[in-house]
């Protein structure tokens, strides 16, 4: 089946079109079409993402962001549609809250010829809920108008499934548009990292989920931004604090600063990052003549402090359950010390245990995970209807 993804959760607008067949154990994916529009430009001015802001550039991109991704789908055919008129006042109302969306949506569907797609899968949470449900309302809004099923998707599943997910190989090229999530050994432990999210959810069988663990404050990438925006990197802080830590890191010299590792040695899963941010804070203000081979090694020490944490936690939750694959998800999953850290542990420590990590591409938001997603669901028959649709800014998945 052919589902069309929609992804506005928080500062990237993007849509995919991929071709899904298969089922859950060997779900085979061919990305047709995937545009993507970073706002991350914008966001740095203001050293985070500014919601009202977020929701204003996916309602301006997300008709472009769709012509681009039909077009490379080669599913972009002109056609004059005349819109029968309670057609046309349904997806007026629907799209009434979203101004700036609204002209370019009936300027450019009067000339598009419907695609051929099966289902509309959406991010529905969680994530910054004014930018949501723009895409959530253009979600429903292209439903009404081409009569196809939608699909709530969450954010966070998406991450995990991508973490899932390989090249798929055809005789020995691999081929750069096709993915497969095929012989997962059950159960799957999954660490999500990313700019609002901490969590250890524990997947026995497909879609199934139990909370392992939590932070219990700010979110690890929310930890790296804030802790780039005191050492003077632009947003996003992760990447900028990881290309520091790596050059400290080279010199090979004992590291001058020392941060805690909060609430490493408890007794639970749950995580805290704001104390170590906080640290940073004390430690910026307590120094004088902060050069950038200092913040070099603060960043590196920072870095070391949270893969410190996230092992830790992670080893605990491993110990607790009979987990067969480790998947680490999020955007703060492309951290290369991260990836580094977790490979050797795995291989060293649980040598039983596979470790799996999102390819570049997928490891930040996209609209390629949203539409794996999209397709377990769909294989289940968890279909909603313009109606039923709705946003929730702290969906979970357990
Ligand atoms: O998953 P994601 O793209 O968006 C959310 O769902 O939040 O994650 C974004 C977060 C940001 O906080 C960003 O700083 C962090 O992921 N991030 C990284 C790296 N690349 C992105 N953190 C550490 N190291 C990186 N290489
Ligand atoms: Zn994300």
């Amino acid at each position: 089946m052919k589902i069309l993804a929609i992804e506005t959760s928080c500062d990237e607008t993007a849509i995919a079109i991929l071709e899904c067949e298969g089922d859950e154990k060997n779900a085979r994916f061919t990305v047709l079409g995937n545009a993507l529009f970073s706002q991350i430009e914008i966001h740095k001015e203001y050293g985070g993402v500014f919601p009202a802001l977020a929701k204003r550039e996916h309602a301006k991109n997300l008709v472009p962001i769709l012509e681009a991704a039909l077009e490379e789908a080669e599913l972009l055919h002109e056609d004059t549609q005349t819109i029968p008129e309670e057609k046309h006042e349904k997806i007026a109302t629907i799209l009434s809250r979203e101004p700036g969306l609204i002209e370019a949506f009936f300027a450019f569907i009067g000339e598009c010829e419907p695609p051929p797609i099966d289902a509309i899968a959406v991010t529905t949470g969680p994530g910054l809920e004014p930018a949501l449900w723009v895409g959530v309302n253009f979600a429903k809004a292209l439903a009404v108008l081409w009569e196809k099923p939608l699909i709530a998707v969450n954010h966070m599943e998406g991450h995990l499934l991508a973490a899932l997910a390989s090249r798929k190989q055809i005789s020995s090229q691999t081929d750069q548009s096709m993915f497969a999530i095929f012989d997962v050994r059950m159960p799957v432990l999954a660490l999500l990292v990313s700019g609002g999210h901490t969590e250890l959810v524990h997947m026995r069988e497909w879609l199934t989920y139990e909370l392992i663990g939590q932070t219990r404050d700010d979110a690890v990438g929310e930890a790296f931004d804030k802790v780039a925006r005191m050492l003077g990197l632009p947003y996003p802080g992760g990447p900028e604090i990881s290309r520091l830590a790596e050059i400290a890191r080279e010199t090979q010299r004992k590291n001058p600063y020392v941060l805690p590792r909060p609430m490493l040695h408890d007794a639970t899963c749950d995580f805290s990052f704001a104390g170590l941010k906080t640290s940073v804070l004390y430690l910026l203000r307590d120094t004088l003549n902060i050069r950038e081979e200092d913040k070099r090694y603060i960043a590196r020490e920072f870095e070391d402090a949270v893969v410190d944490v996230l092992w830790g936690k992670t080893a605990r939750a491993l110990n607790m359950t009979d987990t067969q694959t480790l998947v680490i998800g999020g955007g703060v999953s492309a951290n290369t010390h991260i990836r580094r850290v977790f490979t050797e542990k795995i291989k060293n420590e649980y040598p039983h245990i596979t470790l799996c990590l999102s390819i570049d591409l997928l490891a930040t938001d996209n609209a390629i995970m949203i539409a794996f997603a999209g397709f377990y669901h769909a294989l289940r028959n968890n279909f909603s209807t313009p109606d039923s649709l709705t946003v929730n800014g702290n969906r979970s998945l357990a």
